[in-house]
């Protein structure tokens, strides 16, 4: 057989793939119906242009012709991309004294998602485990799986806020680490100081009692997307073991270019050898190393930004045309998803879709999201996300399409 039965599992598996394939069932739609009349809010790409200055750095590298602009380099990356970095982390997080990063606590990587595929391969042994409260991005899974490593959800509370002592039940001498997401992908939720000030607490605690310290991941690309004022907290001043891992994706528009990185946090007891692991996986995981342009790129406007206001205006349409349409959702603090509980169906040929957990009775999502199609409205089932029952809109497409939508989504919750 020539496909590796793990990966064909994995494949055939309904949550996992089912993203990616609304994407391109999305694109045949568009090419069927015309683009206007087809909402799709399956992927979490942005629609926004890069900022201004981002162009302009471009045209700057671009003109620089020196042959080695484009040769081989340190795998952790330049040296001056790698102080910039250090420099953007400080100030967000306000860093200072013996916890203000440099250049050699920053690892520059193939996108965030790289990023965290060498941190898995960093950290995590055959048997080890990766705790993530629910929701949860889902290719964690796949990061953590490569290397022989169990992803472990933990349920959230009810507002999808983190339940430490859920966490502090599933930790054990496996624990390698927890990874948080904050804003998370894809409640919207922007976990406080204090839960992750508690969280940090148990970490130690366990530590201390086990004899191994868990690290704790801050997975961060959606940290300057955030409404209302909202902050997100520093995770580096509360626990010493503890990274953050990021990328210009989300925050400067620019996914396809894969240019993300990990920051070590310099008082975690391990650092140079943690940071000198991370290294070593982005070698030998094949990346070599993040994209040499858009290094250069990034070090020259790592402060810019796209406007996030209208990501807030998005937010404010989006949450009225799914309440006009009677569905439940999360309340957005920051990134641009909006978490949607799928409706219970009232037809009675529809009934055989309401399912049971300990919570009580919930609906299959992946059915809602079947009927949605018929109304041209595409959405991510939750299952995938750790959270069966919900779904999720990306509202990074036009104003257009979100108030397009409304009729679409009243119709299919009506004929549900
Ligand atoms: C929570 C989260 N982490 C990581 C990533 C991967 O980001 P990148 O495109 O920088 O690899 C994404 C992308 O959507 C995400 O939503």
């Amino acid at each position: 057989m020539p496909i590796a039965a793990s990966v064909k599992e994995i494949m055939n598996n309904k949550g996992s793939s089912v993203i990616r394939k609304m994407f391109e069932e999305g694109i045949a739609l568009k090419a069927k119906y015309g683009e206007d009349n087809v909402f799709d809010f399956s992927l979490g790409n942005p629609d926004m242009a890069p900022p201004k200055e981002v162009y302009q750095a471009v045209q700057e590298v671009a003109k620089d012709e020196n042959p080695s602009r484009h040769g081989y380099m340190p795998n952790a990356g330049y040296m001056e991309t790698r102080e910039a970095m250090a420099a953007k982390i400080n100030k967000e997080q306000n860093l200072q004294g013996e916890g203000k990063l440099c250049g050699k606590n920053i690892v520059m990587t193939v996108g965030a998602a790289g990023g965290l595929t060498c941190i898995c391969k960093a950290i995590i042994s055959p048997g080890d485990e990766l705790i993530v409260p629910t929701p949860f991005f889902a290719e964690y899974r796949h990061y953590c799986g490569h290397f022989g490593g169990k992803l472990v959800p933990v349920k959230s509370k009810k507002d999808f806020s983190i339940d430490v002592e859920g966490i502090k039940k599933a930790l054990s001498e496996k624990t390698a680490a927890v990874l948080i997401n904050s804003p998370n992908n894809p409640s919207g939720k922007i976990y406080s100081e204090e839960e992750i000030r508690e969280l940090a607490k148990v970490l130690k605690e366990h530590g201390e009692k086990c004899g191994r310290k868990p690290y704790l991941i801050c997975d961060e690309p959606y940290r300057a997307i955030t409404y209302d004022g909202k902050k997100v907290a520093s995770a580096f001043p509360l626990y010493n073991e503890s990274m953050v891992v990021t990328s210009f994706a989300k925050n400067l528009s620019l996914p396809g270019e894969r240019i993300g990185f990990v920051a070590v946090n310099p008082k975690a007891e391990d650092a140079d050898e943690l940071v000198a692991a991370i290294i070593f996986a982005n070698r030998t995981l094949g990346y070599v190393n993040s994209p040499a342009f858009f290094q250069k790129v990034v070090a020259k406007c790592w402060d810019a930004k796209v406007d996030y206001s209208t990501y807030q205006n998005r937010c404010k349409m989006i949450t009225k045309v799914v309440a006009n349409a009677g569905i439940e959702f999360v309340q957005p603090e920051g990134a641009f998803y909006l978490f949607c509980k799928a409706p219970l169906p009232q037809k009675e040929e529809n009934k055989k879709y309401i399912l049971k957990n300990d919570d009580g009775e919930y609906c299959d999502e992946f059915a809602f999201c079947d009927h949605m199609k018929k109304y041209n409205v595409l959405c991510a089932p939750g299952s995938g996300f750790g959270c069966p029952g919900y779904y999720r809109m990306a509202f990074c497409v036009s104003e257009k399409t979100i108030s397009g939508c409304e009729e679409s989504l009243k119709k299919a919750k009506e004929t549900w």
